[in-house]
Order: structure tokens, then C-alpha cells, then sequence
């Protein structure tokens, strides 16, 4: 599939020719995200400004922009906590997101990483969420926190 040819088929089919939304709702069906060079060929296509893309992505919240932050998931792998399981948090992360070490999740909203760590390592295993560390970690506690 052309995904450009599929773009400038809808547009051209648009009922209103004024908003793009169902053009946004496919790429981002299609692509998992609607990436800078999809909003300039969308602006372009409908005659818009760059920007006036970008402010209906962050207006929608299905939408996501290629800037819109992806959560970080930092799994200490570092002495202290790899010796109280961090090994197993880290193998559950791996399958709760479905990605490997360094890998976003195809919806964008998660990258696993690993941390030499986070500085609190007597409560271990520490897992940083965003801004947030959760402490004594369990599989069971991380599937809940990263559920969809
Ligand atoms: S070793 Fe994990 S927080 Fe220090």
C-alpha cells in the first residue's frame, strides 16, 4: 500500500475539506503515530499550516505526534537490586511491553530501558516510571502499572 496515494485519496474524498481528522485517525491507525513528515504532506495536501496540524494532534488525545512523550520504564539492573530479582522485572517488562531492552512500543507510549541505578538501592528492585520510582518491585505490581 502507497500510504502517500491512501492520504491523498481521503483528502480528496473529505465530506469537509476544512478538517483533517479523519486523515490524523488514519495515519496514526496505519503508522502507530502521525510524524513530522505526515503532518508537512497532510498541511501541504490541505493547503494548511504546519502548525494547524500540530494543534489538532495535541487537541485529540487518540493522537499522537511523533513529540508526544514517550514514557520511560528504567529497570535498575545495577548490584543491589539485580540481587534482589531485578533479572525477572526486567524479563516481565519485556513481555508486558512486547519489546527488548531499548525498544518503544509500537503504540509509542512506552521505551524499555535499563539504569545503573536509581539511588535507593536498599529497596530494591527499583523500577522508574516517568518521574516516578517504585521500589520493591514485583512482576505482578509492573504488569498492573503498565497496563493499557
Ligand atoms: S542498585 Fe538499583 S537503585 Fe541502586
Amino acid at each position: 500500500m502507497d500510504l502517500y496515494k491512501e492520504i491523498e485519496k481521503i483528502i480528496e474524498n473529505l465530506e469537509d475539506k476544512n478538517n483533517e481528522l479523519e486523515v490524523l485517525e488514519f495515519i496514526q491507525k496505519t503508522e502507530g503515530y502521525i510524524s513530522k513528515d505526515m503532518i508537512k504532506f497532510v498541511a501541504d495536501k490541505m493547503d494548511k499550516f504546519d502548525f494547524s496540524i500540530e494543534n489538532t494532534i495535541k487537541f485529540y488525545p487518540h493522537l499522537k505526534g511523533e513529540g508526544k512523550q514517550i514514557i520511560e520504564v528504567k529497570v535498575c539492573t545495577h548490584t543491589a537490586c539485580r540481587n534482589n530479582g531485578s533479572g525477572k522485572i526486567l524479563e516481565e517488562a519485556k513481555k508486558i511491553l512486547g519489546v527488548e531492552v531499548d525498544g518503544i512500543t509500537p503504540d509509542r507510549k512506552y521505551k524499555l530501558i535499563t539504569q545503573r541505578c536509581l539511588g535507593q538501592c536498599g529497596k530494591g528492585p527499583n523500577v522508574k516510571i516517568g518521574s516516578e520510582i517504585y521500589n520493591k518491585m514485583t512482576p505482578e505490581i509492573l504488569a498492573n502499572l503498565l497496563k493499557k
